[in-house]
């Protein structure tokens, strides 16, 4: 920790410590200080030093606040959502409920290292995610690289359940309209299902960055997304999105039919060099590639 953060964690945990001791009102304490403090690799050791120079402080287990005073504050103080982990609930099945959105798979782990190797993609734009499935990728992008919004969608109705659940675990909240800008990310789960979006719909999301981790398994789906990518292209009002798509190589056909029909549309596409950072334990000899695409001019849908 560089010394200037560690005096900012020290001022931090004194101002909680005096407040609490003195069972002072719960919104005078510095909350928004500690969820920018939070979002730090060293989050959770804060988490763990407010814990013990509060509810765990001798005078406070001696003496303590009323119970009523101690509940209402660990409640507030785990909705802060600390910055290096991301807690899912996921099926143990490849398959199931007739999806494989439940679970999540390698090229969702690979693209959230790539993401938090590379935060600048999504600092304060919004990110759309296709087919976020059980939403690792997306968290990951929310807790370390800020964006100003992140709308995490899919078309099944049990994985956008699961989904809403792991954004309210990690802390985020999905009010749909947020009153005061809280200048924290704006997060929201759509139903957005490629064979059914409309241009309309997807240029209300104005999407400044796409991403779509592990979607090209079936040549039907890969076509589904390449109208939706089409769609995107044509509708913004601003400048066309970064789009950035990873994939798990599963044969030598997986990511030719897909940059074959981009050839075909007129969408340029480069592969990214391979980041460095592994934060995840997934098979290692999977080759997982991210294609970065240029969608610019009209490619009709
Ligand atoms: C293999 S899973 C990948 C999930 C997640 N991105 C990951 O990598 O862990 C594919 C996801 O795409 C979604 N999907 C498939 N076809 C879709 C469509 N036509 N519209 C929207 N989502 C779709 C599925 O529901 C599923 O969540």
């Amino acid at each position: 920790m560089a010394p200037e953060d560690h005096e900012g964690a020290t001022s931090l945990l004194q101002s909680f410590e005096r407040r609490f001791l003195a069972a002072r009102a719960l919104p005078s304490f510095p909350w928004q200080s500690l969820e920018e403090k939070l979002r730090e690799p060293s989050g959770s050791a804060l988490l763990l030093a407010i814990l013990q120079k509060t509810v765990k402080h001798p005078v406070c287990v001696q003496h303590g606040p009323s119970v009523k005073y101690a509940r209402c504050f660990l409640s507030k103080l785990i909705q802060k959502p600390s910055g290096d982990s991301v807690t899912l609930s996921e099926s143990t099945a490849i398959v199931s409920h007739g999806t494989t959105g439940l679970v999540t798979w390698d090229a969702a782990l690979y693209l959230a290292e790539w993401a938090i190797e590379n935060p600048a993609a999504f600092t304060d734009r919004t990110v759309l995610e296709l087919g976020s499935g059980a939403g690792l990728t997306g968290l990951a992008i929310c807790k370390a690289c800020y964006p100003r919004a992140y709308i995490f969608s899919d078309c099944h109705a049990q994985v956008l359940e699961q989904l809403r659940g792991n954004v309210l675990l990690n802390g985020f909240s999905l009010e749909p309209h947020t009153p005061i800008d809280t200048g924290s990310t704006k997060v929201t789960v759509a139903q957005l299902d490629w064979d059914e979006v409309t241009a309309s719909q997807l240029s209300d999301f104005q999407a400044d960055v796409v991403i779509a981790a592990d979607v090209l398994y079936y040549w039907e789906v890969t076509l589904s997304l390449l109208r939706v990518l089409k769609m995107l292209a044509d509708c913004q009002r601003k400048s066309a999105p970064d789009v950035y798509v990873a994939y798990t190589v599963r044969s030598q056909d997986t990511g030719k039919l897909f940059t074959t029909e981009l050839d075909r549309a007129g969408i340029y596409w480069e592969e990214m060099p391979p980041h460095t950072g592994k934060l995840f334990a997934y098979e290692e000899h999977s080759a997982i590639v991210i294609l970065k695409l240029m969608l610019t001019g009209r490619h009709g849908v």
